[in-house]
């Protein structure tokens, strides 16, 4: 992309709670012309959207778009070339355009695959691009819950429970503290695997956190629900930490 009069601003709007947000992404919200934000459902309001709303300005056009989170990977990557395309065009055409995403944008984010295609070469910072970094959601659970991620030669590895039960077994026996991201129906394998390796009592999840709905448990051992319940019950929202240097109160 060439250099231009517009910019593309990409915030991360935190965790779920307006006021954990940067200063930054909150005065460039308030400044731009045009608002990408994305929607889990056809025609529903996003979390991310609800989020910065009070920042806004009414004068800022919204542009609302689907991400397909269960279709196949050319339908995905349709919509990704075609937002990017968008977010292009807007740029070419001198506007301030606006990008957000939840927690961090760098982590386990949508916004990586608009990346690739904006930006055809490493690049160390191209003038029209802004990231504007985010709280991550387990930077929050860890202060909500006062529960450390990792002190001093401790290792701490980020993972998705979608990876493999191989692959989620060599990160709980190599490191200190580990962060499981995207629990939701792996639950029941997760709590197998923890109670296997003796770390129940080193580990809590939360769901939703900074959010009216936020949710923890501290005892993942005494949770009944069953596998069934689990996929369809638990929020999108949900991470569990786990730290071997810290035993929780229960
Ligand atoms: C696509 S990733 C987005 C991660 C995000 N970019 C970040 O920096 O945290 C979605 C996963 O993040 C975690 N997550 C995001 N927001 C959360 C919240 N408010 N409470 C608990 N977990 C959350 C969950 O593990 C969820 O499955």
């Amino acid at each position: 992309m060439n250099a231009t009069a517009g910019k593309l601003y990409v915030m991360g709007v935190g965790p779920g709670a307006s006021d954990l947000m940067t200063v930054r992404a909150a005065r460039i919200l308030s400044e731009l012309d045009v608002i990408y934000t994305p929607t889990g459902k056809k025609g529903a309001k996003s979390l991310a959207h609800s989020i910065i709303e009070e920042y806004l300005s009414p004068k800022t056009e919204v542009c609302t778009y689907h991400f397909l989170m269960k279709a196949d990977m050319a339908a995905k990557q349709a919509v990704w070339d075609e937002v990017a395309q968008a977010l292009k065009e807007e740029v070419a055409n001198g506007r301030k355009v606006g990008f957000i995403t939840l927690g961090d944008p760098m982590l386990f984010s949508t916004w990586v695959f608009l990346l690739q295609r904006l930006v055809s070469q490493p690049m160390a910072s191209p003038s029209w691009l802004e990231i504007v970094p985010g709280i991550t959601s387990f930077s929050a659970i860890a202060a909500a819950s006062a529960m450390p991620l990792a002190m001093e030669d401790q290792t701490l590895a980020v993972i998705s429970c979608t990876a493999s039960e191989a692959v989620l077994e060599q990160a709980l026996l190599n490191h200190d503290c580990i962060v499981l991201m995207k629990v939701y129906s792996r639950f029941p394998l997760i709590r197998d695997l923890l109670q296997r390796h003796n770390l129940l009592e080193h580990a809590l999840m939360m769901a939703d956190a900074t959010l009216p709905t936020e949710r923890c448990w501290c005892d993942l051992a005494t949770l009944s629900f069953s596998e069934k319940e689990w996929g369809k019950g638990l929020s999108y929202f949900s991470t569990i930490l786990v730290n071997k240097n810290w035993q929780l109160s229960k």
